[in-house]
């Protein structure tokens, strides 16, 4: 199984690549925000207490996404490898996979973590809620406030897969297919050991 971390800040590209990861290396999606989404919704209880926190641009509670990451990971248990979109987004996340998937024998292989200057998430935001309806794209203020948690509370979890010697940075503000080559560059480098 090959596990990968997509990673970056709101708007640096993570599910635009991981989109094209998964075409070209079969990975199965997990992307917490689309599921979180999906629970919103339907309607159901747990949409609408992470309604009320993401439409603040806040986190919701560990606890919360980390049931959802088991129950997906536990149905695509034959997969060939997942791609973590949107999680680990605080340490505790972080401790939680590496445990659970450490029960199942396997591991998270590779962090990629996308950077972007501030300036261009909050454009590529801005533009994408014009359309999009999410939201969380909707206002300046909620988007700073993204940016914002996620400089606080998630940014840290780099860190963590540094230690572990799993982080790479990719430069992710050229155009989408380049930075794609680079992403592949460095799923091929350690797909070859
Ligand atoms: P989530 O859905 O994960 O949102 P996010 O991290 O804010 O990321 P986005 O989807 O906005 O951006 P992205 O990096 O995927 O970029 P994208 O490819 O879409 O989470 C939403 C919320 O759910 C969170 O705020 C939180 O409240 C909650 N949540 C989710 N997971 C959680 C967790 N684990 N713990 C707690 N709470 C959680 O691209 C963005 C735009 O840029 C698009 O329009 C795209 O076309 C464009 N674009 C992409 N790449 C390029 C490029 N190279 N050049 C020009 N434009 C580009």
């Amino acid at each position: 199984m090959f596990n990968l971390v997509i990673f970056g800040p709101p708007g640096s590209g993570k599910g635009t690549q991981s989109e094209k990861i998964i075409e070209k290396y079969g990975l199965t999606h997990l992307s917490t925000g689309d599921i979180l989404r999906s629970e919103i919704q339907s309607g159901s209880a747990l949409g609408k207490k992470a309604s009320e926190l993401i439409s603040k641009g806040e986190l919701v509670p560990d606890e919360m996404v980390q049931e959802m990451v088991k129950t997906v990971v536990h149905k695509n248990i034959q997969a060939k490898g997942f791609i973590f979109d949107g999680f680990p987004r605080t340490r505790a996340q972080a401790v939680y996979l590496d445990d659970m998937l450490g029960k199942r024998n396997v591991k998270v292989n590779l962090m990629l973590a996308l950077t972007v200057e501030e300036n261009e998430l909050k454009e590529r935001l801005l533009n994408r809620g014009k359309l999009s309806g999410r939201a969380d794209d909707q206002n300046e203020t909620i988007i700073a406030n993204r940016i914002k948690v996620y400089n606080e509370q998630t940014e840290p979890v780099m860190d963590y897969y540094e230690k572990q010697g799993k982080l790479y940075k990719v430069e992710g503000s050229g155009a989408i297919d380049i930075v794609f080559e680079w992403i592949c560059l460095v799923i091929d480098k350690l797909k070859q050991g």
